[in-house]
């Protein structure tokens, strides 16, 4: 058996910047991923990071368009902790040696982004995720770290209310490996391969949320699903909202820059619920485009200039050219809102801590929770830095005092047990078209616009999905790189989180943010100022209610 003080689980920003902090803490620290770090689907953050170091713009400034930006469901305390943050850890991972874009005067520059009063988003071109990547991992190159690199995640091990460990599956060797640990740290990002349509990578299943979720930890807000209002049409390939930033002009089909219709002071720039809702609307009233891939709109950059788009929108030229054949220096890019973030995720306070004691989580698998029913652009890398470093911190002071972990003899068997039925069974269902199936139910039935009929049909759906699942079958008996095996435990994650999102979703009898329920069209302050907690019953998910942290912001009418 293997053993650390503590193990990070997720190597993207989140994951290491907490096993940084947990190394300088002088801990024994191990990285479990099932990507290469520098495939982690932080670096498919384009647009930039936020932190207000203008000398118009501030911290309060910073902290309150959050606080509007998540429809007042963000924990204000942790919001105003999380702005403070800001300003050092773009200087700490500048220091690192990331090579952020510079302006004339060579000081850091910034892009406008939805939600924001002033330019606030510090970026690298439109690779910014990539850029803090690799900085950061060149940083934990110098430090001792144990790396188990695509290994999955298989079960955490809780006894007498602490962890003790994990259970993990080495893909490339085929072997079940048992890791006893003081504490578990989970950076392992999102769940958008819910949906048919995201910009996540294909390794957002997440599988930290759910085996949180089955380990006890109650996952909090999971009904706020966020739409990018402009994904590429077909591939869903993220057009960074920095392309409206720079300028970019959302159009409908005869021409019209429809935003003024539903956000009259910022247009472009209102924030990503309100800009995908409003693309919806003008493709259901029949004002957008029609094609083989569905309704979509037009942005606009060619009058933005060849020189100024290629430079500071490299990757959207690239993406656009190679993925839809479109040259966006002369040529309109098709967009079409797509899933992106979700603010829901194992519930968390601010030091990364969840109500398992031991078991912390970061990132977007973590909701702690700052952007309460919408995030605002360039928040997240933000947070993957400010949430990894806290949680790696306290995940390190715990270790420091905890009992050593006991492991029984029975965890490898009873963790690896239902997968060795999955390889023996002689017939059952597919894993992938199980995905398929819950992948267009969500799609279809828990949205951008939500309603009780969609909501009982997509709890009836995924609810037989799962009771399928049940009887899952992974046909490829080989132990090395079995991909299979993998599909089949990635969608079991993804169905329970699913069930999770649609019952919260169907029991919030409100409009407020990303959730957007036409059957209740306006926000409920009085009946749900309040996170949703959701804990694994044995009949699905069992939901309780918890306050929302309150500083100074009273809430009011969110106008853009
Ligand atoms: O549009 C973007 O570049 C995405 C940024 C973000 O989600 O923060």
């Amino acid at each position: 058996m293997l053993r650390h003080e503590v193990v990070v689980v997720g190597a993207g920003l989140a994951g290491q910047r907490a096993a940084l902090a947990a190394i300088e803490a002088g801990r024994d620290v191990a990285l479990l991923t099932k990507l290469h770090p520098l495939r982690s689907h932080s670096g498919a953050a384009q647009g930039g990071i936020n932190a207000a170091v203008g000398a118009e713009d501030s911290v309060d400034t910073h902290i309150f368009d959050t606080v509007k930006g998540s429809d007042y469901l963000g924990d204000q305390d942790a919001i105003e902790f999380f702005c403070r943050e800001a300003g050092p850890t773009v200087v700490e991972m500048e220091h690192f040696g990331t090579i952020f874009s510079r302006g004339p005067d060579g000081s850091l520059a910034r892009r406008p982004f939805g939600g924001a009063h002033f330019p606030r988003t510090i970026y690298a071109a439109d690779r910014t995720g990539l850029a803090l990547l690799q900085a950061l991992w060149e940083r934990l190159g110098g430090e001792h770290l144990t790396l188990y690199e695509e290994w999955d995640l298989l079960r955490l091990i809780v006894r007498d209310g602490r962890v003790q460990g994990v259970v993990a599956f080495d893909r490339r060797r085929g072997t079940f490996e048992e890791i006893a640990a003081k504490a578990v740290v989970l950076a392992t990002g999102p769940a958008g391969r819910i949906y048919a349509r995201t910009t996540n990578a294909h390794s957002c299943t997440g599988d930290g949320i759910a085996l949180a979720y089955e380990a006890g930890a109650a996952l909090k807000d999971m009904e706020f699903v966020q739409f990018h209002p402009t994904a590429l049409l077909e591939s869903g390939i993220l057009i960074t909202e920095g392309a409206r930033g720079e300028g970019g002009l959302l159009k409908n089909a005869s021409g019209d820059r429809f935003m003024a219709t539903y956000a009259p002071h910022v247009l472009e720039l209102a924030s990503r619920d309100v800009v995908s809702r409003a693309i919806v609307t003008e493709i259901g009233a029949g004002r957008g485009f029609s094609g083989p891939y569905g309704g979509y709109v037009h942005l606009e950059l060619m009058h933005l200039g060849r020189e100024k788009i290629e430079s500071r929108l490299q990757e959207i030229c690239d993406f656009a050219r190679h993925f839809a054949g479109i040259d966006p220096v002369t040529q309109p890019i098709p967009v079409y809102p797509a899933q992106h973030y979700m603010m829901g995720g194992i519930g968390t306070d601010a030091k990364g801590a969840t109500n398992v004691r031991g078991l912390y989580a970061a990132g977007e698998a973590a909701c702690v929770s700052i952007h309460g029913a919408n995030r605002l652009g360039g928040n997240s890398l933000l947070e993957t830095l400010v949430f990894g470093k806290q949680a790696g911190l306290a995940a390190a002071a715990y270790a420091d005092t905890a009992a050593a972990p006991e492991m029984h003899a029975s965890d490898l068997d009873d963790a690896t047990g239902p997968l060795r039925a999955w390889s023996a069974k002689p017939d059952g269902e597919d894993p992938s078209a199980l995905r398929a199936e819950m992948q267009a139910t969500m799609e279809q039935y828990v949205g951008i616009y939500r309603d009780e009929a969609g909501l009982l049909e997509g709890i009836r759906r995924i609810r037989a999905l799962r009771a399928r699942f049940g009887n899952v079958r992974v046909v490829d008996r080989s132990q090395v790189y079995n991909l299979n095996l993998t599909d089949a435990l990635e969608t079991g994650h993804m169905l329970e989180l699913a069930e999770a999102i649609v019952v919260g979703a169907y029991a919030r009898t409100e409009s407020r943010g990303a959730h957007a329920r036409t059957d209740f069209p306006k926000r409920d302050d009085a009946q749900w100022m309040r996170h949703t907690l959701a804990s694994r019953g044995p009949e699905g998910p069992v939901l309780s209610y918890a306050p929302v942290g309150y500083t100074r912001w009273d809430p009011t009418e969110r106008v853009y």
